[in-house]
């Protein structure tokens, strides 16, 4: 392994991952463990250079009183603490450090290089994803969004023809959307890749249904059906790899941290379909997820993308699907997409998309009477999705996005733009 590291010891803090980020930043990699780890666990992570007790004031995990073993204090590295004056340490930060009190204690006091970076990642994840798969092939649901994509380039940058991709169109996707990932793993990257055209078999799943959780139960229980089908007609395949990311581990818990949710990227295989993981993301927060992709010659579209829900499209044709309104929704978030890139707003704007509800209501074209459907422009700005604040988006914009809608998406004669912040309303409408 290339890189030097900072242990973070989870002693019930908050802000671990801040302090992670923190030295990340300072170009030092950086990883959080739980409290109760052992002295020869911790000898064997690579190139450990220090260790940070992070327990803010009172070190309280669910209301137990936590501390790191004793041994943790002699492993041999500079152990320093958060806040905490009983710890038998090096020194003691008052509260989290600021930048320069954190660059002397890891550049100074433990003697870390900064040597974290793209390229000796991806240097390092190859290598570690060469000796766990061997001469065995890997299989991987290629989604097309970004930490999908960023696995698939990484794995076919380590064993090559031994990946095999899936990528299941659900019929649910954005426009161009499957295309473009054919495009650009089959055709450009030459990887080994399954389309597989499920538009009929989703949608006829989801025929009449309008409840959306339910909706998305279907998409899901559906998507994993349909891969495990792939998944058995291929011989000899050892791994599965996923695009799992930091946050999805330190959200699943680290053992003091509470479980804010489990994640199973493709979970639910049913269990005579035994694969070992393969996870070379896991250790990145997204932003550095994108950097690896760009490393590694993703296209900027592919990796700068926008968040797409996993239910796509399905959560935005509201109510029970229709090729119809289906339809609308695909064309008219096209057009939204397109405006928003000319207008210099896909870089600005966090999430943006359109709607189609499912009732009509009275308009006129062609100096007739028409009953059609409205779309509804939302565009919204977020830092962790929890709450959202609405882009006031300029005038001239939205009335040539809504001239576009009008005149180029079938069975609309209505745009409406949300103007709800989260709360009250959810960044979705279902
Ligand atoms: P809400 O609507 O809850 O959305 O404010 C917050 C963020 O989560 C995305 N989202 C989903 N992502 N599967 C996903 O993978 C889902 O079922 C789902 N529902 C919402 C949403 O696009 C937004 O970024």
């Amino acid at each position: 392994m290339k890189q030097d590291m900072i242990v973070i010891l989870d002693l019930g803090s908050t802000e671990n991952t801040t302090l992670a980020r923190a030295i990340r930043d300072l170009g030092v990699y950086s990883e959080i463990y739980p409290h109760d780890i052992t002295a020869k666990e911790l000898a064997a992570l690579p190139n450990v250079k220090g260790v940070i007790l992070n327990g803010g004031e009172n070190r309280v995990v669910d209301g137990t009183a936590v501390d790191v073993c004793d041994e943790i204090y002699t492993a041999g590295c500079p152990v320093i603490a958060v806040d905490h004056p009983g710890a038998k340490c090096e020194g003691i930060f008052a509260s989290l450090p600021d930048e320069a009190a954190l660059k002397a204690f890891v550049f100074d006091t433990c003697g870390a290089q900064a040597n974290w970076n793209m390229k000796n990642f991806v240097e390092d994840q190859v290598e570690l994803v060469r000796r766990q798969i061997g001469d065995k092939k890997v299989l991987l649901a290629l989604s097309g969004g970004v930490d999908s994509s960023v696995v698939a380039a990484l794995l076919l940058k380590a064993v090559g023809s031994q990946l095999v991709c899936v990528h299941v169109n659900h019929g649910l996707m954005r426009k161009d959307e499957s295309e473009n990932v054919v495009k650009v793993f089959q055709d450009e990257l030459k990887a080994n890749l399954v389309y597989v055209d499920a538009t009929d078999r989703f949608l006829g799943k989801l025929a009449d249904v309008s409840d959306p959780e339910e909706k998305r139960k279907i998409i899901g229980s559906e998507f994993i059906r349909v891969f495990e089908e792939e998944a058995r007609k291929l011989d000899g395949i050892d791994f599965l790899g996923q695009g799992t990311i930091y946050p999805d581990i330190i959200e699943s818990g680290t053992k003091t941290a509470k479980v804010v949710k489990s994640h199973h990227n493709v979970g639910g295989l049913p269990e005579d379909l035994q694969f070992e993981l393969v996870e070379p993301l896991k250790q990145l927060f997204k932003d550095e997820v994108r950097a690896c992709g760009v490393e590694l010659g993703l296209p900027a579209e592919m990796v700068y993308r926008q968040p797409f829900p996993g239910p796509g499209l399905g959560v935005r044709c509201l109510g029970a699907i229709t090729k119809e309104r289906l339809e609308a929704v695909r064309e008219s978030d096209a057009i939204l997409r397109e405006e928003f890139e000319k207008a210099g707003l896909d870089k600005k704007v966090w999430q943006y998309f359109t709607v189609v509800p499912d009732f009509k209501s009275v308009g006129v074209k062609n100096n007739a009477r028409c009953f059609e459907y409205p779309v509804i422009i939302r565009a919204v700005n977020t830092v962790d999705a929890m709450t959202a604040t609405i882009e006031q988006i300029d005038w001239p914009v939205l009335l040539k996005i809504t001239d576009r809608i009008l005149h180029e998406v079938e069975h609309v004669n209505r745009v409406c733009y949300d103007l709800s912040p989260k709360p009250t309303a959810t960044i979705e409408w279902e």
